[in-house]
């Protein structure tokens, strides 16, 4: 049961081309390989199927206290799952969550991550939420260009032992309608 003053966030979204859904414990292989194709230098993910099933258990029992998700990506057409997307408390708040999104090599520079995540920022709104914010690596060039896509703007810098950290916002009513 969600402890949050905001609604729980819808757990299944749809857009043009792609299906977002909670993770199941039999996309833990996916998982596994996800965060094996992660570049060299990122922060490393789970590294055996034990571990992504564990990860995809925390994240299930973070959403039923939190009512935040880290929703599953699947192609409409192909059927394939591609990457997550969601809302997470991170370096911020429940209040005002980060985006959050990680998709297979294979498969960017399509617009899928930023069409997932104009559906996440969406679904921000549905729970009643007035602000939203990301923190990306200032050498992440795509996430940078996702965020400025979606109508992200720049609020401040940290320093981190993996390097230099940029804060972005928006207010997810901002620009849904359009
Ligand atoms: C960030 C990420 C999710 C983007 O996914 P994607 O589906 O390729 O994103 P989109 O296609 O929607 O948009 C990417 C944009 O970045 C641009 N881009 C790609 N590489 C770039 C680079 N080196 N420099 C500048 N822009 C770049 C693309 O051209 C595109 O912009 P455009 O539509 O104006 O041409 C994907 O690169 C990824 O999974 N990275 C690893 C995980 C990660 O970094 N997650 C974010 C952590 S903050």
């Amino acid at each position: 049961m969600s402890t949050s003053a905001y609604e729980p966030m819808p757990s299944a979204l749809e857009t043009e081309r792609l299906l977002l859904r909670p993770w199941v414990e039999s996309d833990a292989e996916q998982l596994l390989a996800l965060h094996a194709e992660r570049a060299e230098g990122v922060r490393p993910g789970v590294a055996t199927v034990a571990e992504a099933r564990a990860n995809i258990a925390a994240q299930l029992l973070a959403t039923a206290k939190n009512g935040l998700a880290l929703l599953s990506i699947r192609r409409r057409d192909e059927g394939d799952l591609i990457g997550y997307c969601g809302l997470v408390v991170g370096r911020s708040t429940v209040d005002e969550p980060e985006i959050a999104y990680e998709l297979f090599p294979r498969v960017h520079g399509h617009g899928y991550a930023t069409e997932a995540a104009a559906a996440v920022l969406a679904a921000a709104t549905a729970t009643g939420r007035k602000r939203v914010w990301a923190t990306v690596g200032t050498w992440n060039a795509p996430s940078l260009r996702v965020l400025e896509k979606l109508g992200f703007e720049r609020d401040h810098l940290s320093m981190e032992d993996s390097g230099e950290v940029v804060w972005l916002t928006r207010e997810p009513g901002d620009r849904d309608a359009s």
